[in-house]
């Protein structure tokens, strides 16, 4: 047992609690970014190494989570491969979308000196960080970069000429899908010789197309990236929201954690993965945004059995903290999961 109940929790060490952290904690939420936001804009924090740094540490201090995931984006993969992004009132913005592809997708070109900040970011990250909380490291996963990618912006939820760029041409996806994978381990290696914790791959849409696709056409990218993670001596957590019944195929060759997204009964979710690997999630962030503390906790006291038989699971949303959620509903989380008795002597 060390201080750090996060990384103890990942290596299976059964801890008092669960460890407890959200994704999106760093922004989004907090009045000490908005406020930081009002001076900058997100590009200017995120390519600021100190300000970057700065950033990711403020939900360590104002929530008292257990955990700092490295404040960037997924989209500064198709950025670092040559694409010029915006990120817009509406979203990430894209000016030429992969959607005329084969000549396109050929000048696709690495160039790793555009992450070159996110490493001296996370250098002082390091540096500053209380030695009881754990660094996250990050990347997208390959389907959604992709996604993105082809799209061009997140304006249509349902991806309409991604998807259909998947179905009509697997080979100039999968020439793509390589080329995000090829620069995502790239990437995923460079945080680990920085000093993450722990790794999350972030597979927002895996729900786009039907499970089995997945798993014939997207898993394979997916273990590349978190062999590569695991093999430095560094856990993954892998998030395939929307994956459905699709969870039952993750086990230990794939991450040593899942996430679990918000429409999953997290029980139900547990009988279906590899009893090897641990679980994290889900509880729904929209219930952050409402003004009765009763009807919060009446939804929590539905993890406390879970939590009490379960020690290999993270506390976190079942997706990112949302723009209107209540900053003092998510430290009321905190302080719930901080000081239940989850009665595991
Ligand atoms: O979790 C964290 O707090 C760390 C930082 C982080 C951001 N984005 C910061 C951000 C992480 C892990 C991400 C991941 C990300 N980015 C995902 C996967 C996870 C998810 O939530 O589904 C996706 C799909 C993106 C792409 C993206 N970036 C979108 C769709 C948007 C705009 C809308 C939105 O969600 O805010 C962004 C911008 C972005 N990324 C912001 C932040 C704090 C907002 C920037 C601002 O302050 O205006």
């Amino acid at each position: 047992m060390s201080n750090n109940i996060f990384t103890d929790t990942l290596k299976g060490i059964k801890r008092e609690r669960p460890p407890v952290w959200f994704m999106r904690q760093a922004g989004r939420v907090l009045p000490s970014y908005m406020k930081l936001r009002e001076k900058y804009s997100f590009r200017e924090m995120m390519q600021n190494p100190e300000l970057a740094a700065k950033v990711t540490l403020l939900p360590v201090n104002d929530l008292e989570v257990d955990a700092a995931i490295l404040f960037s984006d997924i989209l500064v993969i198709p950025e670092a491969l040559g694409m010029e992004l915006k990120f817009t009132e509406k979203g990430p913005v894209f000016d030429t979308p992969l959607q005329n592809t084969s000549n396109q997708f050929s000048e696709l070109q690495a160039d790793v000196s555009k992450l070159e900040h996110i490493y001296k970011a996370l250098d002082i990250i390091k540096q500053e960080k209380p030695e009881d909380i754990a660094l996250i490291g990050f990347c997208g996963a390959p389907f959604t970069t992709f996604c993105y990618m082809v799209e061009g912006n997140s304006a249509n939820h349902n991806f309409s000429k991604a998807i259909k760029l998947f179905y009509n041409n697997p080979e100039i996806s999968e020439k793509i899908l390589q080329k995000i994978t090829d620069l995502s381990v790239e990437y995923a290696i460079g945080q680990t010789k920085h000093g993450i914790d722990v790794f999350q791959l972030f597979e927002t849409h895996a729900g786009l197309i039907p499970s089995d696709l997945y798993m014939e056409r997207i898993l394979p990218h997916v273990h590349r990236i978190t062999n590569a993670v695991r093999t430095a001596g560094v856990p993954a957590i892998f998030f395939p929201k929307g994956l459905g019944t699709g969870i039952a195929h993750i086990n230990s060759e794939t991450a040593d954690f899942v996430s679990i997204d918000w429409q999953y009964s997290l029980p139900e979710a547990r009988k279906l993965i590899d009893p090897k690997i641990g679980v994290q999630g889900n509880l729904d962030p929209r219930i952050l945004s409402i003004d009765d503390k009763k009807m919060i906790e009446k939804e929590l006291n539905k993890f406390k059995f879970f939590g009490e038989t379960n020690p290999n699971w993270i506390f976190n949303t079942g997706h990112g903290l949302m723009p209107d959620n209540k900053v003092d509903n998510v430290k009321f989380v905190v302080d719930w999961v901080k000081n239940t008795d989850w009665k595991r002597d």
